[in-house]
């Protein structure tokens, strides 16, 4: 039988990058949460819906093709601040409940694991998850690793823009009265603000075979 393992935290904190590295190496199922938010987002800009009205975000839950959640379109700015802003919604947050929590049934069988990562992860979908994780960096350490990702990738970014925008998202993120991203009873705080991705992946695995 799978465990579930949650891994919690903020915008750019490398949730995803070791929620991968767990997945490969323990050939487990992963579900990136966000991207039902950014998927949501998404299909509001596209319709030119008003995201103010949340009728209009709850159809376009229906419209979530779950096929396409790789799609690159999830990932421009745009999109960054919108999810964040309609992810504070109740109705938006019950709606994408039952997807969630069926992720490890439905993809789990015969893996070691099943990985769920985003904000409420640990604290609302899975309290009762066999490992927990919070991982957390510095905001400007964020902001510094992504503005390199994106000027290593041959693009233009802006340093003071990203960093504004992280801090703006910690903000949305931490203080909603919804499901506000923290770190969840029994969870582990792994701070990655001084080590590369390599050393919090093995820090991961000692926090989970403990060794
Ligand atoms: O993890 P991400 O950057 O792809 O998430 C996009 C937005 O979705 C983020 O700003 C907050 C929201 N989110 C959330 O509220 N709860 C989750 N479990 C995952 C993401």
């Amino acid at each position: 039988m799978y465990k579930i393992i949650t891994i919690d935290g903020p915008a750019s904190v490398g949730k995803s990058t070791l929620a991968k590295k767990l997945a490969k190496k323990y050939k487990s199922p992963i579900l990136f949460s966000g991207r039902l938010y950014r998927a949501v987002a998404l299909e509001l800009i596209k319709r030119k819906s008003d995201p103010n009205n949340i009728q209009n975000i709850l159809r376009c839950v229906d419209c979530i093709d779950l096929n396409r959640l790789d799609s690159k379109e999830l990932y421009s700015s745009e999109v960054d601040n919108l999810s964040s802003i309609i992810s504070s919604k109740k109705k938006l947050r019950s709606k994408l409940i039952m997807f969630q929590k069926n992720f490890p049934k439905k993809y789990g069988r015969g893996s070691e694991f099943a990985i769920v990562e985003g904000r409420d992860i640990g604290t609302v979908i899975f309290p009762d998850a066999d490992y927990k994780i919070f991982l957390w960096a510095d905001p400007e350490i964020r902001a510094r690793r992504r503005y390199e990702q994106i000027i290593k990738s041959g693009k233009i970014a802006s340093f003071k823009r990203i960093f504004s925008e992280i801090n703006a998202r910690d903000r949305k993120d931490l203080t909603r009265k919804i499901a506000p991203l923290m770190p969840a009873a029994n969870s582990v705080l792994l701070d990655t603000s001084y080590i590369d991705i390599e050393q919090a992946f093995n820090a991961l695995k000692k926090i989970i075979f403990k060794n």
